[in-house]
């Protein structure tokens, strides 16, 4: 999230189109590796809900791609759509299915449940 900040400080204070392309291919690269990384570990974890988590982060990060294209092409002010992209990453897709995998991740750790 330091560079969804970052972008934030240099929208509001009008940095130049390039500065705001060169933040935005950050958050890109960096949204990319973040979930490169959490669907690898889905994989090794045999988690179920792979595919559509996977599907999930997709659209997230086709997102914030347009946002960079749109940026580079056409000069669009990307605020409104970085305001969009960051709900539906930070307060949507986290505390949905980002939550529903730590769950299972924790319940894979403590081990199959005891019978009493
Ligand atoms: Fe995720």
């Amino acid at each position: 999230m330091r560079r969804v900040d970052a972008l934030r400080e240099g929208i509001a204070a009008d940095k130049a189109s390039g500065d705001l392309s060169g933040l935005l291919a950050q958050l890109v690269d960096c949204a990319g590796a973040h979930f490169a990384w959490e669907e690898k570990l889905m994989r090794s974890a045999g988690y179920p809900g792979l595919s559509d988590h996977r599907a999930e982060h997709a659209k997230l990060l086709e997102q914030v791609q347009l946002l960079h294209q749109d940026l580079a092409a056409k000069g669009a002010n990307p605020r409104e759509g970085l305001s969009l992209f960051v709900k539906a990453w930070a307060e949507h897709h986290t505390a949905t299915s980002d939550r529903r995998l730590a769950e299972y991740l924790k319940k894979l750790r403590q081990g199959p449940a005891k019978a009493n």
